[in-house]
């Protein structure tokens, strides 16, 4: 059984050390939680789109995208035949979506008034230390994902939390590291990202949240949202759905 909100909100209070944020290092624009502008502008859309694609069941649909950065997921989806809006704090990043609607604003607080079959909280956002930050992420996916509409969030799997540890891969001319791998608090990792390409390196500072199951389906159903089914084995991608129970008022449009 779930425990109740007030127990989930005392076993948050513990001990979280403080932090320090996210940053970032490198040539071109640093987003504010640390990213690269220049560097996810030359990634590939490698296999996001597809899990998104195959969980609205490959027909047309419209997705909002939540950290959308140069729109390698948001472009790709486009292209694929979805309406996509693209949100981002950040107005460099959002100058490279392409067959995407872009908005520039911060995730937690956006109301935008029209509502979503598919919400997508990609790149682990959800793995904020900061709770009233990951809470306040859900209720926005809450507020824009139509009744019978889904959210999508990606998280790091147990199994990245159970084995963080230093490594390094080359991949298609461009080489990346984790390094500076700490466990500075419980379900906590701190890590730095490097990257080298054309002659460049950027590195990218972050401290992640381990969520366990009772936590995430907590949480969910705070922001009217409940767990509907793990869209990957390693429990990396989340559906979750409006809880009917607690299904907020309606605020625009319908999903296509
Ligand atoms: C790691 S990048 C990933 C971008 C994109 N989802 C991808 O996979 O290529 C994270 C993005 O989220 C944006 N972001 C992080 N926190 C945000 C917030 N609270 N509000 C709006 N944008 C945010 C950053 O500006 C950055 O562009």
């Amino acid at each position: 059984m779930l425990p109740g909100r007030a127990a989930v909100d005392r076993m948050r209070l513990v001990a979280v050390p403080s932090l320090p944020a996210n940053k970032g290092t490198g040539p071109g624009v640093i987003t504010p939680d640390g990213c690269a502008v220049e560097f996810y502008a030359m990634l590939s859309a490698g296999p996001e789109p597809e899990i998104v694609h195959a969980a609205c069941g490959r027909a047309p649909s419209t997705i909002l995208e939540l950290g959308a950065g140069t729109g390698r997921i948001s472009s790709a989806l486009a292209t694929l035949g979805h309406f996509v809006v693209a949100v981002d704090e950040s107005p460099e990043m959002l100058a490279h979506v392409r067959h995407a609607e872009t908005v520039r604003a911060r995730i937690e607080g956006l109301r935008l008034g029209r509502r979503f079959g598919v919400v997508l909280l990609p790149s682990y956002l959800i793995n904020a230390p900061d709770a009233q930050l990951r809470d306040a992420f859900l209720q926005t996916c809450a507020q824009h994902v139509s009744p019978a509409g889904c959210v999508i969030i990606q998280q790091h799997s147990p199994a990245w939390f159970a084995n963080a540890a230093v490594w390094e891969r080359e991949s298609n001319g461009m080489i990346m590291r984790l390094t500076d791998v700490q466990r500075p608090g419980p379900d906590l990792v701190s890590a730095t990202a490097e990257y080298e390409a054309e002659g460049r390196t950027w590195t990218h500072s972050f401290t992640v949240m381990r969520l366990n199951e009772v936590d995430l389906c907590s949480s969910l159903l705070a922001a009217g949202l409940r767990f509907d089914r793990y869209l990957s084995s390693d429990q990396e991608w989340v559906c979750a759905r409006p809880d009917a129970h607690r299904q907020p008022g309606r605020q625009g449009e319908a999903p296509r």
